[in-house]
């Protein structure tokens, strides 16, 4: 089989992405635009300006990886975009785009789950890495600022997917901005959570995440026939911190915080360091302390039910570096290997779209011309 060179293109919520990978298992070039800068003042995206960022992104975008990939719109073998879960009007972009330079140049055009693509960023890491082999059944852990799911992911001529957990409310990485929202630590909340967890005391509050019952249900509460469930919640730990900040009187430490951290354009660990007392400190390690127990707890539980080989961990809370050693910790006492995709492939990027692509190409499943975006898009 020759090497085929997919350009990938992702546009489903704050980044524009595109990339070129060979044959599934190569990142030539990887360009990923972030609108974080213009989402910021907002304390969250704002769907209207990321349709409007990505539009005049793309092209430059897409232009951008083909020329570091020494590659041409001519040159590629197909054509690859994320198709949902997102936004409905940036998705719409991407994929308006990726038609048109399809239909031009007469190329083929895969669509892309956003979810897949998180899930083969992992195998992307790997084959780049020289390790095309898994043990299957993989379970997956897909968790971003939209999305908290499990899937157990068995390889055919194209990949299927059986969903055996999801969030109830709030995704982890929501949870993550939300808090550090409310804490006066602006936006994308995870990352700066991250970095300051590793200087406060994480067992000063305790804070319970809940355990949800009926886990052989469904989310309507029906019965499941396909096995037991392992869903999330993380709305109510969001509530908890707030009514910590109620109680504790920390308000006015918020507001000054906040003010400060607004007036900087590119704020520094140190920054953010300075703007923070101990208990706020303890506050947001206590709280990440939570979150990844949770995350770590109920993977592994629907691993050990379900009997599975290999564990993936992926999306852009899978950055966290607290999340990754007690993975890595609690997987390895169970003798279970745990694979997370490196630092720039776990959030979106496009590149884990044009791997996840690969299989469709090779069977040949490609998109017809008329199909559209879908904001709500699972994954099977
Ligand atoms: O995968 P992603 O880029 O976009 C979605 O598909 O949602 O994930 C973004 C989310 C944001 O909620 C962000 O706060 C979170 O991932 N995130 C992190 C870290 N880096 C990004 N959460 C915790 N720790 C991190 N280091
Ligand atoms: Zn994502």
């Amino acid at each position: 089989m020759p090497d085929a060179y997919i350009l990938g293109i992702e546009s489903s919520c704050d980044e524009t992405a595109a990339a070129v990978v060979r044959s599934g298992e190569q990142i030539v070039s990887n360009v990923v635009f972030s609108q974080i800068a213009t989402h910021q003042p907002y304390g969250g995206v704002v769907p209207e300006l990321a349709s409007r960022e990505h539009l005049r992104a793309i092209a430059p975008v897409v232009r951008k990886a083909l020329a570091d990939a020494k590659q041409t719109y001519q040159s590629v073998d197909a054509l690859a975009v994320t198709q949902g879960p997102g936004l409905a009007g940036a998705l719409l972009v991407g994929i308006s785009y990726a038609k048109a330079l399809a239909f031009a140049l007469d190329k083929p055009l895969i669509a892309v789950n956003h979810l897949e693509g998180h899930i083969h960023a992992v195998l992307l890491e790997e084959r780049q890495k020289g390790n095309p082999e898994f043990n299957f059944p993989v379970l997956a852990l897909v968790v971003s600022g939209g999305h908290t799911h499990l899937y157990l992911a068995q390889q055919g001529q194209v990949w299927s997917y059986q969903n055996i957990g999801r969030t109830r409310d709030d995704a982890a990485g929501e949870a993550f901005d939300k808090v550090a929202k409310l804490l006066g630590l602006g936006y994308p909340g995870g990352p700066v959570i991250d970095r300051l967890s590793a200087h406060g005391n994480p067992i000063t509050v305790s804070f319970g995440t809940p355990q949800i019952k009926h886990r052989d249900r469904n989310e309507r509460g029906i019965p499941s026939s396909e096995g037991p469930r392992f869903d999330f919640s993380y709305s109510g730990i969001k509530t908890a911190v707030l009514r910590y900040v109620e109680t504790h009187n920390l308000q006015a430490t918020i507001t000054g915080r906040r003010q400060k951290i607004a007036a900087l354009s590119n704020p520094t660990l140190e920054d953010y360091l300075a703007g923070c007392d101990k208990e706020t400190l303890d506050l947001v390690a206590s709280f990440q302390r939570a979150m990844v127990e949770d995350l770590v707890a109920k993977t592994l539980a629907a691993a050990r039910a379900y009997d599975v080989a290999t564990v993936f961990v992926t999306g852009g809370v899978a950055a966290n570096q607290e999340l990754r050693q007690r993975f890595e910790q609690a997987a390895a006492m169970e003798g279970l290997p745990v694979f997370f995709p490196s630092r720039p492939l776990s959030t979106d990027n496009a590149a884990m779209i044009a791997a996840a692509a690969y299989p469709k190409f090779l069977a040949q499943d490609f998109a017809p011309l008329d199909f559209s975006a879908e904001a709500g898009l699972g994954l099977k």
